[in-house]
């Protein structure tokens, strides 16, 4: 990558950080990296502790949900990812997409301001924003004896790009994407925005560890979710399903209800049908 500007300085994204004991109190950053997912993975296989953090102003291999390409702008979105450790059943890690996808929620309702009603999840970790893309999340676990081992959340915020700089969608299915600058005309300090999500992560992640913390975590998810209640389709490797959603269950299953049948999807891409929409 060739460009003038100055790496960011990700360390002052611990100036941001709440909290008794917050994640992000060890941030390894470069001015560029393959993914940090990647480095965030093979650290996490070597020990590296919880709240541990890999952040890059440039991924030349970022990667998405599904074995995408996630591209983003140099030095002007957050392109991170996070070890965590929570005390877990492995049948509970798909709750940590609800926790991150409220973690981010949260952090950009703060930048929104009085637009903050435009920012909704869609399920189950997208976070958008007047129904286009501003985050995506991957969420890669290891498990051991029924456990979760460790877990890496990477992130990928589209932050002060303008129109020019968000590639249109690569399918029909695919959700338009905009940035934090596009939808408020203001441009975010990107360590501050870090700091903030890792903060909001912290809380949102105790809640992962009790089943009245998992039942609280639902409930606020619910209120923060655009997919809802709405005519959805369902892709996964299985096949694709139309129905509405009917709930979001504590374990963090998307329930698909289809005529008199309820299915739970614990992974999937979900596409928000609209009224004009040929399926
Ligand atoms: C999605 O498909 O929506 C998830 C995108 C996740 C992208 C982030 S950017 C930081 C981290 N590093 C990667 O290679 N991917 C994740």
């Amino acid at each position: 990558m060739t460009t003038d500007k100055k790496p960011t300085d990700w360390q002052s994204a611990k100036n941001f950080l709440r909290g008794e004991r917050p994640l992000g109190t060890i941030i390894h950053s470069a001015p560029e990296m393959r993914s940090t997912q990647d480095e965030a993975k093979k650290a996490a296989r070597a020990g590296a502790p919880c709240g541990a953090v890999f952040v890059t102003d440039f991924q030349t291999s970022g990667r998405g949900r599904r074995d995408r390409i996630w591209n983003s702008a140099p030095g002007i979105d957050l392109t991170f990812s996070v070890v965590l450790r929570p005390n877990i059943e492995s049948r509970h890690v798909h709750t940590l997409n609800l926790a991150a996808a409220l973690a981010v929620k949260t952090a950009l309702g703060g930048v929104f301001g009085d637009k903050k009603d435009l920012v909704k999840i869609k399920w189950p970790n997208d976070v958008i924003a007047d129904g286009k893309k501003i985050c995506g999340i991957l969420c890669e676990c290891a498990v051991s004896d029924g456990r979760l081992d460790y877990a890496v959340l990477g992130m990928g915020v589209n932050v002060n790009g303008a129109r020019e700089d968000i590639p249109p969608p690569d399918s029909a299915d695919r959700p338009e994407a905009a940035s934090i600058f596009m939808e408020t005309g203001r441009l975010s300090c990107l360590p501050r925005l870090l700091g903030e999500i890792l903060t909001e992560l912290g809380h949102f992640l105790k809640l992962t560890e009790t089943g009245d913390g998992r039942r609280e975590l639902a409930e606020i998810y619910r209120i923060n979710c655009a997919t809802l209640g709405r005519k959805v389709k369902i892709i996964t490797d299985d096949g694709i399903f139309v129905g509405v959603s009917a709930d979001i269950a504590s374990d963090g299953a998307l329930l698909l209800a289809q005529g008199g049948k309820t299915t739970a999807f614990h992974a999937a891409d979900v596409v928000h049908v609209r009224a004009e929409d040929h399926l």
